[in-house]
């Protein structure tokens, strides 16, 4: 059994195949927490827990020794209002002012059938779900803090339900989804930052004491920070040390903190960002949190990543499946941009016949009177200026040429000068009478009002239903401000971001529902919105509005730490690229795009022979290793986030390997070519040290221990930007 309740010492234990997860209920019915790392047999841990002397701690009235502060236990899910000064998990206000709480254990329930969380997207599935009731005293104010074990993933995720059992108004001031307290604060934080065009950078730092917080207040999850945090002891890389990591299903403002205390513990917390947040709760309503995900890997960063990978790729809405056909995209944007009418796209489409291309998509600018983005966001009908026929013959020209047809939408926003906007000026978030922001010279819809959601399930609804679309690519391009519903009272405008999600949920859900044979693709200005959140939808995002390959060789790289490579689009584009004028070979344009969902994103007609050559070459590999993009294990052999000494600094290598570990694709990428470089051997990983492998590219045979122990030595490459690929296949 995953997860196991020892009556005699109150003790739950959650195993996982690695891993054990273990708290009790100690004196006075409070949930301490014992331990979270490597499986451990069942044990009473009492003797864990640190005695010190604790002055300036408070101790519960009667209470005599000092050792059991609440300042200094390790809790299980913390509140405010108790002798605890650390960063509570929950905090609430009762109608008379009072902001007190003392959350002890009422009850358990162990459940094989994980329940849904109502309006959030989840992973499913599991080995065993625990909800443990909590009520606080006196009020009678009932939390349900949840856990589900993904035995064979490492992985338990965590939740929390807040139920309004008291008879008055509950205001909800924070609520996070877990809080975890290490008993030591011998940790490095690991965090993906980012900015527009450079999303996902691998940043690590020692922990220091005090509050360190990863986190967004801009109503999306931003690419400044991801929704991801991880704890890792110093010493941990990626195939080795032990490493704590935790993820947040939720597209919205976020916190993912660790705060390290005078007794130099370390509370690891991730949920919905205090800041701005409120939520009134009548009696008898509930609040859900979202679902955090965390694992814990005793090898290093990789192992890490894997848990993720495989949880989400067998459990996460969407991404679910092992091997799931992800088409070969064209998009027209930075091909055309906004210029283009029916000839220019049918002539753009024919010249993609032969070259293997699944799905042809049509970017911004086919709708209203957009020309450029001042405009007609909201008017999802065609643009008759420039498609004086529809979508039809466009949409006709790609099924004559082999392909099916794809169209971005950006349902979220609206342009000031757009007929919606014209019509409902009370629809965008805004506050009359105010200064407001505009981003991108646009404005964002209020989808916490059901007008407005039911509007869009309208619109998108029927453009889906009236052509023949397979994919669509969903943007956002800017983040919310001016926080201000025109639908909210006054008492409810701190809950407008998260109802904002909840209403951009509903649309997904409905619309995904709906037109199960489309494939959605996320996007909001490349990867502003790569969450798990948006991949329970849409099974793919754009990684970043950075094509250029070697700039992708790290956002690529950094996204794998917590998303499977293939739900990243990628996408080989123009040399020189349009974002940073890198001129890069056309082979390390599509070895870096073949890492993830591929596709093209580039005028066709502008290419030689030679070149259009090179793209059937590519597609032809792409289907061969497409299962193993899609289902195969991901592994980080040289990361770009790492300096070396003695040159040859910043190249990339990774590869990925089928789960019975008979064929693997392997890619190595060169920044810049360093003069009487050292030979460099790369250790692969993930073989079967057993097997002979055929590495079709030096066409000779290799032992499976060789490649991982010995190594692989790369050619000298003279050139910048220069990368090759190994195809290995098991020899029978
Ligand atoms: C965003 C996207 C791009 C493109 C443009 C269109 O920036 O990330 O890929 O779709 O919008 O306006």
């Amino acid at each position: 059994m995953p997860i196991t309740y020892q009556s005699e010492t109150r003790t739950f234990q959650l195993d996982t195949a690695h891993s054990s997860y273990i708290f009790r209920v100690y004196d006075g019915d409070y949930l301490f927490h014992e331990y979270w790392g490597r499986k451990l047999r069942p044990v009473d841990l009492i003797r864990l827990h640190a005695t010190c002397a604790s002055g300036f701690s408070p101790n519960w009235a009667g209470y005599t020794s000092t050792s059991q502060s609440l300042d200094l236990i390790p809790a299980e899910y913390p509140v405010y209002g108790g002798g605890d000064y650390r960063s509570p998990a929950m905090e609430a206000a009762f109608s008379d002012g009072s902001r007190l709480l003392d959350l002890k254990y009422v009850s358990h329930t162990i459940l094989k059938q994980k329940p849904s969380l109502p309006g959030l997207p989840a992973l499913d599935g599991g080995d065993a779900t625990l909800e443990l009731a909590l009520a606080d005293h006196p009020s009678g104010l009932t939390v349900i803090v949840s856990y589900t074990v993904y035995e064979e993933c490492d992985v338990i995720t965590r939740h929390a339900e807040i139920v309004n059992t008291t008879g008055e108004m509950v205001r909800v001031n924070r609520a996070l989804s877990a809080s975890v307290d290490l008993g030591s604060m011998d940790y490095d934080l690991i965090g993906l930052r980012g900015a527009y065009l450079r999303e996902r950078q691998v940043e690590r730092r020692p922990l220091r004491h005090g509050m360190q917080a990863l986190e967004s207040r801009r109503g999306a999850s931003g690419h400044q920070m991801n929704p991801f945090l991880a704890l890792a002891a110093p010493n941990a890389d990626e195939e080795t040390g032990e490493v704590y990591g935790a993820a947040l299903i939720y597209s919205g403002s976020f916190i993912a903190s660790a705060e390290v205390d005078c007794f130099n513990t370390t509370r690891l917390q991730i949920g919905l960002n205090p800041f701005d947040f409120s939520w009134k709760l009548e009696p008898g309503e509930s609040f859900t949190t979202p679902e955090a995900v965390l694992t814990y890997s005793a090898e290093g960063l990789g192992r890490m990543s894997r848990n993720f990978h495989t949880v989400f790729r067998g459990h996460l809405g969407k991404v679910k499946g092992t091997r799931r056909p992800n088409p070969i995209v064209i998009n027209n944007w930075e091909a055309t941009y906004f210029d283009f009418d029916e000839e220019k796209l049918c002539s753009l489409i024919r010249s993609c016949k032969g070259l293997g291309i699944d799905t042809f998509v049509l970017d911004d600018g086919w709708f209203g009177k957009r020309d450029d983005d001042t405009t007609s966001l909201g008017d999802w009908f065609v643009h008759r200026g420039k498609l004086p026929n529809g979508l039809k013959p466009v949409i006709d020209c790609c099924r004559e040429n082999g392909m099916s047809f794809g169209i971005w939408v950006e349902p979220e926003m609206v342009s000031e000068d757009s007929e919606l906007y014209r019509t409902h000026p009370d629809w965008a978030i805004q506050k009359e009478g105010r200064p407001y922001c505009t981003g991108r010279q646009q404005l964002v819809l209020d989808l916490s009002r059901r007008e407005v959601t039911d509007y869009l399930k309208e619109t998108i609804g029927r453009l889906l239903a009236e052509n023949d679309i397979s994919y669509v690519k969903w943007d956002m391009n800017r983040n919310i401000t001016d926080q201000y519903s025109s639908g909210l009272p006054a008492d409810r405008q701190p809950e407008l971001l998260h109802r904002y999600m909840l209403g951009l949920y509903d649309l997904l859900e409905d619309l995904t529902d709906r037109f199960p044979q489309v494939v959605f693709e996320g996007c909001s200005g490349g990867g502003g919105r790569f969450d798990a959140g948006m991949l329970y939808y849409m099974p793919q995002a754009w990684t970043s509005d950075d094509s250029d390959a070697i700039e992708r060789l790290k956002i690529q790289a950094g996204t794998s730490l917590v998303y499977p490579p293939r739900c990243m689009t990628a996408h080989v584009s123009a040399s020189p690229n349009h974002q940073v004028e890198r001129v890069t070979p056309f082979k390390t344009r599509g070895l870096v795009a073949m890492s993830a969902s591929f596709g093209y994103e580039l005028n066709p007609l502008s290419l030689d022979e030679e070149e259009r050559a090179a793209i059937a070459e590519q597609t032809a590999y792409y289907h061969r290793i497409n299962d193993l993009v899609a289902g195969g294990d991901f592994y980080r052999l040289v990361c770009p986030f790492k300096q070396r000494p003695n040159g040859g600094g910043d190249d990339a290598a990774w590869m990925f390997v089928s789960p019975d570990k008979s064929r693997a694709f392997v890619m190595y990428a060169q920044r810049l070519a360093v003069p009487a470089g050292p030979p460099r051997r790369i250790r692969l990983q993930g073989l079967d040290p057993r097997v002979v492998y055929r590495i079709e590219e030096l066409d000779g045979d290799f032992g499976g221990d060789e490649l991982m122990y010995a190594g692989l030595t790369m050619p000298y490459f003279m050139a910048d930007f220069d990368a090759l690929c190994f195809t290995l296949i098991r020899k029978i």
